[in-house]
């Protein structure tokens, strides 16, 4: 079927023809890709043929694929078709191509080696057009990152030969060689990694042959650096200072803490807590674990607490906290009355008792703060009492003025206390004051004189006449009783004549009296 078979049967009977053809081939070596017509040797010359017998027996080449043939004027053996030694030898090491010379007259059959040498027709080749890498920025400096090699299907010199990468703080470029000789690149980390410095670094690797002049390659590489959570949060403020009135009302925002974290992911994701901070304050806010909002949960008071303090903490997904403090000052309103409290009351004050005397003490009290909590005192005019201070918030009420109980006989005294708040706050307390009688209303009679005439020979011991006193004072010393003082009779006649009632004042004729006589 072949028709290389036929100088096998041959093989007998032609020996001696075919003695040189098939104890030495004719060895001849090229480089691949010669241009066409290129000359390989002179297969003539080399057979020991003249240059007329070279058309005259014919002589030609043949193989299974035709690459070369012969030229039939000067007997070289020239290059017919391109010779790719990659293609026809793969990567084999020694590419030899076999061929046959024949001759005729007498036939003959002279063998033939080609070798085809490599040429550095191929630069190194990459599988991908980027290498993308994730490292973790916590590795230490010495680690190595194997890289896939570039390949190229030129052998020897001509193959890869070395990489390098381009100068850069980071990485460093070892070329390794693996157990079948091949040579592949491998980085190694010279210096520490930090993502939240820099969080990708881009090199470019570079695959060299041997050739003259060699060949390269080129491939990226994007290094993308893995958070590992390095880094604390971190406050806007180290403290958050603010003030509020008192009378916010509850659920009020106050004040937002506010933490960042130079990590990503949950190794950046932030929870809020309070730590360190009073039971007493944490009943009167909340703070919002996500967003930070601190707000009151309750009424402030200010006469209660003036400023709460707390620590908040923040606290990253990966646990690495840091804290700061909140000082929440409370504003004082003036939201408290001042107050009058009686400490000492007369009940009852003697209307002949001089200017001066001491009736009333009492004192103020305003939790409110500043001028919300100064308080004056007033009590109002044209009456006889007055207040002075005595000392900071106590205060003396004394009278001022002649008492008559006669006149008034009782005073509500309002005192009225005013503290310094915008708009001041007042209270005001009655009291009232009895005057107590003192004897000093002599009884009063209706008439100055009185004249009365009684007929003669009166029955004796009828009444003729009666007298009637008034006193203006209280009690016994406003009781009237009645005497006879004075008469121009003597004292013994007179007692003979009239007497009066010592309780009603009617006068009693004591005899009938008798004009004449
Ligand atoms: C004082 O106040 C009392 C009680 O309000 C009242 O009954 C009385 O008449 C007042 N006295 C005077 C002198 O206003």
């Amino acid at each position: 079927r072949r028709p290389a078979r036929r100088p096998q049967v041959l093989f007998p009977f032609l020996l001696p023809l075919f003695y040189r053809a098939l104890c030495e081939p004719i060895r001849y070596s090229i480089p691949e890709e010669l241009a066409e017509g290129s000359v390989v040797g002179n297969l003539a010359k080399d057979l020991g043929l003249g240059v007329l017998e070279v058309s005259a027996r014919k002589l030609r080449v043949s193989a299974e694929k035709l690459l070369f043939k012969v030229d039939a004027e000067s007997g070289d053996l020239l290059v017919k078709d391109r010779i790719d030694r990659e293609q026809i030898c793969k990567e084999r090491r020694i590419c030899e191509l076999q061929l046959e010379a024949v001759v005729e007259n007498p036939l003959n059959i002279f063998h033939i080696i080609v070798v085809v040498e490599d040429i550095n027709d191929h630069a190194p080749q990459f599988d991908k057009k980027e290498i993308l890498l994730e490292i973790f920025e916590s590795i230490s400096p010495g680690v190595r990152i194997s890289l896939d090699p570039a390949t190229d299907p030129d052998i020897n010199m001509n193959s890869v030969k070395d990489y390098r990468i381009n100068p850069n703080p980071y990485f460093s470029l070892m070329v390794r060689v693996n157990s079948d000789g091949g040579k592949y690149p491998e980085l190694s980390l010279v210096k520490s990694l930090d993502r939240e410095e820099q969080r990708s670094h881009r090199l470019i690797l570079t695959a060299m042959d041997g050739g003259d002049p060699p060949r390269s390659a080129t491939v990226r590489i994007e290094i993308f650096v893995k958070d590992t959570n390095d880094n604390s949060p971190v406050f806007s403020k180290e403290e958050y200072r603010v003030s509020v009135s008192e009378n916010l009302p509850p659920g009020s925002s106050i004040l937002q803490v506010t933490a960042t974290d130079q990590d990503e992911g949950i190794n950046a994701e932030i929870n809020y807590y309070f730590r360190s901070t009073a039971q007493s304050t944490r009943h009167v806010f909340s703070l919002d674990e996500k967003t930070g909002m601190v707000k009151n949960t309750r009424p402030l008071d200010f006469e209660d607490t003036e400023r709460h303090t707390m620590e908040v903490e923040a606290k990253d997904g990966g646990g690495l906290s840091t804290q700061c403090k909140v000082i929440i000052e409370i504003l004082d309103e003036n939201d408290n009355n001042p107050e009058i409290i009686i400490t000492s009351l007369s009940d009852e004050i003697s209307e002949d008792s001089h200017p001066g005397m001491v009736v009333a003490l009492f004192k103020t009290r305003d939790p409110d703060f500043g001028g919300n909590g100064e308080v004056t005192c007033n009590i109002e005019r044209d009456i006889p009492f007055k207040i002075f201070s005595s000392s900071t918030n106590y205060y003396k009420l004394v009278t001022d003025g002649v008492l008559d109980r006669e006149h008034t006989p009782e005073y509500n005294v309002t005192i009225t206390a005013t503290d310094k708040g915008k708009p001041p706050l007042s209270s005001s307390i009655t009291i009232t004051l009895h005057i107590t009688d003192v004897n000093d209303n002599a009884p009063v009679f209706q008439q100055s004189a009185y004249l009365v005439h009684v007929p003669e020979n009166n029955p004796p011991g009828a009444s003729i006449a009666q007298v009637s006193a008034s006193d203006s004072d209280l009690g016994p010393n406003g009781h009237v009783s009645y005497s006879i003082v004075a008469s121009d009779l003597e004292p013994r006649a007179l007692s003979s004549y009239v007497s009066v009632s010592a309780q009603s004042g009617v006068l009693f004729a004591q005899r009938a009296f008798d004009h004449e006589q």
